[in-house]
Formats: structure tokens, sequence, C-alpha cells
């Protein structure tokens, strides 16, 4: 974990509120693993307001080319920030975090199911685990179409997948979460990552709480330091039959055991 600077070579708008910005950094791209954020300096040199950094996960790593990228929707002041970076800036930012995830373990087919922009730190899983000749499969939830040209990315995979909105206007109709459970069976012998809201964790908890899936979720809390220090990302984990301990998110995850994740 180094703090670094890297220039922006890339900050597509894919709507309103869904940015693609591609950084150019050999140390990211040599060190990072799936499953793994940067947090970033949202304001200009000399600046501390706002205060705090914000985190995002490694959305896509070119090796070749020396460039990663991340995939944001703008939320805030912080998000709005960066929204404004152009071409040729310079991004300040805190990297590799958080543990990676090691793909070449477990069983050779992979389920990855995002809701929003949980989906961000999912691509780069699907992208390795294609990369080891798994069976990749991508189950995306959304509200409406607005991550629509976010498609193409997912097409760049050539891994199958299905695309759910709630309004219909996109994929299927309905939730992912309802998605997968019609499709239990079909995902029976798959480790499964999962990223998304709350509720859509907690629904996928329940469905997978008697099956032998190994499922891994990818936590989102709130941050401050990002470094394991402050204790502001604090979850609770299942502790023995009736106990629980707290791990941050930020140090020992954002990858939890999703059956050992205790949802208040
Ligand atoms: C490990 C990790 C990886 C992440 N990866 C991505 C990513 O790849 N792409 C992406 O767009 N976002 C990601 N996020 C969320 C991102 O960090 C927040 O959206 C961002 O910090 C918001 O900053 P802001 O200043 O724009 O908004 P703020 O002004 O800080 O907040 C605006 C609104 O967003 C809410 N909010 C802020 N942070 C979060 C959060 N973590 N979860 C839920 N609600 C929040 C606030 O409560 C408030 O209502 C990640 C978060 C974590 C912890
Ligand atoms: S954000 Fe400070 S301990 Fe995790």
């Amino acid at each position: 974990m180094k703090l670094l600077t890297g220039e922006i070579l890339s900050n597509e708008k894919y709507n309103d509120s869904l940015y693609k910005m591609e950084i150019f950094s050999p140390y990211i791209c040599k060190d990072a693993q799936a499953g793994q954020f940067i947090n970033v300096k949202c304001s200009h040199d000399g600046v501390l307001d706002p205060l705090l950094r914000r985190p995002f996960g490694i959305f896509n790593i070119e090796k070749k080319f020396n460039v990663f990228s991340m995939l944001y929707w703008v939320k805030g002041r912080g998000t709005k920030f960066i929204s404004g970076l152009k071409r040729g800036d310079m991004l300040d930012f805190v990297g590799p975090l958080g543990k990676g995830i090691d793909l070449s373990k477990g069983e050779n087919n992979i389920l990855l199911i995002g809701g929003g922009i949980g989906i961000a730190p999912l691509y780069l899983i699907a992208k390795l685990a294609s990369g080891m000749k798994k069976n990749v499969f991508f189950a995306a939830g959304f509200k409406d179409n607005s991550y629509l040209r976010w498609e193409k990315d997912l097409i760049e995979l050539k891994i199958n997948y299905a695309v759910l909105t709630e309004d219909g206007s996109w994929g299927e109709k309905g939730l992912v979460s309802d998605y997968v459970w019609n499709n239990i069976k079909l995902f029976k012998s798959f480790d499964i990552y999962c990223c998304g809201p709350r509720d859509m964790l907690k629904t996928l908890q329940n469905i997978y709480k008697d099956r032998n899936n190994k499922v891994t979720a990818l936590l989102e809390e709130r941050m401050a330091c990002g470094v394991g220090v402050c204790e502001g990302c604090a979850v609770k984990i299942r502790k023995g039959k009736k106990g629980f301990s707290y791990k941050k998110v930020c140090k020992d995850g954002p990858a939890f055991n999703l059956g050992e994740v205790i949802f208040d």
C-alpha cells in the first residue's frame, strides 16, 4: 500500500451520475488483486474539504498498459469533485487497500451477483476468473436503465450474464435476488461473490442459509481512515454459535463470508 498519484487518462460519463475513470499506475497494476480498493482524495491540492478520502473498488486492470479504472456513481461532494476531473489531471490516492481475493482456489464455476454500483468491484473478479478459464456468470440488478452503457464493458468479458431492472427498461423485469432464487438449481455448484445494497445482501443471506455454496460478500461500509486505525468501518461478524466480534471492512475485508455477517 502506498500514497500515489496517477495521471487520469479518461473520465468517461456513462450517464448523468455514472462515470468510468482510467488512471495510469504501474504500481496498482502490478500489485492490486481482485476485491481491493483505493482511497481517493476528493479535493484540489492544499484543500482539505472534504477532509476524508473516499473509497472505490478497483473496477478493471489492464496490465499491458499500466492502466486501472474505477466505475463510480456520483452521490455527494466527493464523487461530484472527481466527476469534474479531466484527462491529464492527477488523481491522488492510497492503495491498494483491503485483502485481495484468491480466485485460484474453490469451484470452477463462479456466480457474481451485483446490485447497483455493487457491480463495480465484481467486474475485476469476473475478468480474472474468466482469465483462469473458470465458468463465470454475472447477474446484475438495477432500478432502471441508467447503467446501460456499462453493458459494453460486460460484453468485452465474453461471459454469460443476465441483467434485471426493477422497471423492466433493460433486460428482464424484476429483482436480481429473485432471479438467483428462480435459478437456484442452475447455480448449485458455483462459488458466489456478491456486492450491493444491504437489503439485497440480507435476501441473499436467507437464500443461501442452508445451501453449500461458498458465498462471499464485498461490503461497502462508510469509511474514514481506510487503513484500520479509526474503527469507523466496523461490522459485526458471527463468532461461534451465539457470539460475535467486530471486524474492520477496510483491513479485514472488504470480502467476508456472507453467512457470518450480522446485519443489524
Ligand atoms: C470498499 C468500498 C468500495 C467502494 N467502491 C465503490 C465503487 O467502486 N464505486 C462507487 O461509486 N462507490 C463505491 N463505494 C462507495 C463510495 O465510497 C461512496 O459512494 C462515496 O464515498 C460517496 O462519497 P461522496 O462524498 O460523493 O458522498 P457523501 O457526501 O459522503 O455522501 C452522499 C450520500 O451517500 C451516502 N453514502 C456515502 N458513502 C456511502 C457508502 N459507502 N455506502 C452507502 N451510502 C453511502 C451518504 O450517507 C449520503 O447520503 C465504495 C465504498 C467502499 C467502502
Ligand atoms: S475506515 Fe478506519 S478502521 Fe476502517
